[in-house]
């Protein structure tokens, strides 16, 4: 048995951003991060809170993949505040952090009621917006812990475009792999179902139609859209069925290594695909359950499937002609990474992968020397 529920309110359009005028009389708590703070994206939120005897304060203190400490900081600011709503407005990291925030601040002090929660990503990645996930970065140890907690899912959800008009190039496309990444992993999970397949889907199809446009043309308005449109949809598959070990290999290895998440993901994902696609353990015309999963998104792509091989291939030659296209880098020494460094690591970054939360859904269960030569071959 499997109970599905959509608890995120979620709001598109053309001035979504208006949804925010209905505040009144509230204490409002906003967490974002200094770029959204300077760039005047903040503005389009407090202008809009302003004039209805709201009382805001602003915590801006958010950097990329948020740490431990940041979190203490803003869950301490928080308490002072004691807000009835909380806004978050920024890229997966602002997002991340205020879930967090509020879920450490509601545990710490029992006398703070509950604080309604309203994601504004600025970003089209993580899908976060609508997940009951937040990474959390521990740079002493190195590692990112993605919390799983119901409280964490965010009331509303505003996807306003002309937030994302903004994002370069290197950010849009790390982030729409992301975006790629969490649909074709919801959609092999052990756990996929007609509901999750739906929103993968569409995820999956728009990323391949509108990201390369959107990457070339920021001002691309239609392209950004969807885009936007299909994070949200990929994390609607996702935080219902989790993701696999894409996942929890990027968790460590970006966090080792500081690549942003969403090119961590676009090196592994042809090197996972042929892992959970698994050809070797099976004769001729047996095929792994993965495998045939993955030809079946190939076929509703339109690309060729003439049997589960040739669509897995055909898959994975237009995942890697995407990356091609939005100028990704090959392997891990590409983004900066040195081999010597690579060799110590690697088995501690398997070993971590594999107790990552992201592992049980995997669709086929790797062993730390299974991750250890999925990760041998980005270097
Ligand atoms: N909670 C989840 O379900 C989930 C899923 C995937 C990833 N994550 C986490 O989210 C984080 C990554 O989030 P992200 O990829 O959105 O990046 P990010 O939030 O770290 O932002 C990346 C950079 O883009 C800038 N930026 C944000 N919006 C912008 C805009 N509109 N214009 C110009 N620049 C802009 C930010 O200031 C930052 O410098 C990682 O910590 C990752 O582990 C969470
Ligand atoms: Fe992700």
């Amino acid at each position: 048995m499997k109970e599905i529920s959509f608890r995120t309110k979620i709001v598109i359009g053309e001035n979504s951003l208006d949804s925010l005028k209905k505040i009144e009389k509230e204490t409002v708590f906003i967490v974002t991060d200094p770029f959204i703070e300077q760039s005047g994206m903040l503005a389009e939120v407090t202008e809009r809170l302003a004039y209805k005897e709201n009382i805001y304060s602003i915590f801006s203190d958010i950097v990329p993949d948020p740490p431990i400490e940041t979190v203490a900081a803003g869950v301490k600011a928080l308490q002072e505040i004691k807000p009835s709503i909380l806004i978050a407005i920024g890229g997966g990291s602002a997002i991340d952090a205020a879930k967090a925030i509020k879920e450490f601040a509601l545990k710490f002090s029992p006398q703070q009621k509950d604080i309604k929660f309203i994601a504004i990503p600025t970003t089209s990645g993580t899908g976060t917006e609508v997940t009951s996930f937040s990474v959390i970065t521990d740079n002493a140890k190195q590692v990112k812990y993605p919390l799983v907690a119901d409280g964490l899912l965010p009331d509303e959800a505003i996807l306003d475009t002309i937030l994302v008009k903004s994002v370069p190039p290197a950010v849009t496309a790390d982030t729409g792999i992301d975006v790629l990444t969490h649909a074709i992993e919801a959609y092999v999970s052990k756990e996929a179902n007609d509901f999750s397949d739906a929103f993968a889907e569409k995820a999956v199809q728009l990323i391949f139609e509108y990201l390369p446009r959107a990457y070339k043309d920021g001002k691309d308005l239609e392209a950004r859209e969807k885009v936007h449109h299909a994070s949200t949809l990929a994390g609607l598959a996702f935080n219902m069925v989790g993701l696999g070990i894409n996942h929890s290999i990027a968790h460590v290895c970006g966090a080792q290594f500081h690549i942003p998440h969403g090119r961590m993901n676009a090196l592994l994902l042809p090197a996972v695909i042929e892992y959970n696609a698994d050809f070797r353990s099976f004769s001729q015309n047996e095929y792994s359950a993965a495998a045939k999963r993955y030809a079946r998104l190939a076929k509703i792509l339109g690309y060729p499937s003439g049997n589960i091989r040739v669509a897995v291939k055909s898959l994975l030659q237009q995942i890697n002609q995407l990356a091609k296209e939005l100028h990704m880098p090959v392997n891990l020494r590409a983004c900066g990474v040195n081999k010597e460094k690579f060799t110590t690591v690697k088995q501690h970054i398997s070993e971590a992968a594999l107790n990552d939360a992201c592992t049980k859904t995997n669709p086929r269960i790797p062993s730390v020397e299974d991750i250890e030569r999925i990760v041998e071959k980005i270097i």
